[in-house]
């Protein structure tokens, strides 16, 4: 589409409840949407998350009775699972310093990295509630970034919060890989007798939920 907006890439979109089973997401498309998903700015640029594609259909299968049997999980072309580190490791700490200060080719032994690197650390002297809740709410930042991509894409999405995240974990191995559930995203295409692709959105006036002071 010609002059097609970021306003008229959101307005396209919509919480896909019915995918195409038959539309595969190219592959060059998908890999971009991937590259916009970790383009996603975060706390310290820490990126203390990972995202799951789930290929293994007889896994899918699996998972769409813990996710009050939304058959998006098994229809879609391509299912994602957003997950956040379970804890702040020192390796983890360790990698990013160390890679941070290659690319950006600065001496790790600097009283600058020193002072990063302690920052850093400082994510460990918050309560364990609230870091849970920092580490969360930036995966939901991610969530934003992938659904605009795939906007701008044409690809359809359907973020998910319907799910039980033990199961998921449990079937996925999170616990083994240190990682945590927290939304999950399939991505395809929208069936042609999808219903709610023609309703139009709803959503408050601008001027209801902006206020200039
Ligand atoms: C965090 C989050 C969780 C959601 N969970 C579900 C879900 O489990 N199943 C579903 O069909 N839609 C889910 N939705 C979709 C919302 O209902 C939908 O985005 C909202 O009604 C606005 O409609 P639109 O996205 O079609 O514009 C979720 C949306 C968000 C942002």
């Amino acid at each position: 589409m010609e002059n097609r907006t970021i306003v008229d890439a959101l307005q396209w979109r919509y919480a896909c409840k019915k995918f195409d089973p038959g539309k595969i997401i190219p592959e060059d498309t998908f890999q971009r949407i991937l590259q916009a998903l970790n383009l996603t700015p975060t706390s310290m640029g820490m990126q203390l998350m990972k995202f799951l594609v789930v290929q293994n259909t007889e896994v899918r299968k699996a998972l769409v009775p813990h996710a009050y049997n939304q058959h998006q999980i098994t229809d879609c072309s391509h299912l994602l699972v957003l997950c956040r580190e379970s804890h702040v490791t020192q390796d983890f700490i360790d990698e990013y310093v160390n890679r941070s200060a290659r690319i950006r080719n600065q001496d790790v032994n600097s009283s600058k990295i020193k002072g990063f690197k302690k920052m850093l650390e400082s994510a460990n002297l918050m309560s364990e509630n609230d870091r849970v809740k920092w580490m969360s709410s930036q995966v939901y930042i991610a969530l934003g970034v992938l659904l605009t991509a795939c906007a701008v894409e044409q690809v359809d999405a359907c973020p998910m919060e319907g799910f039980v995240p033990q199961e998921f974990d449990r079937i996925l191995k999170l616990r083994e890989k240190g990682l945590k559930s927290i939304v999950v995203v399939p991505l395809g295409y929208r069936h042609e007798e999808d219903p709610y692709q023609h309703l139009p959105k709803v959503r408050r006036e601008l001027d209801t939920i902006v206020e200039y002071i």
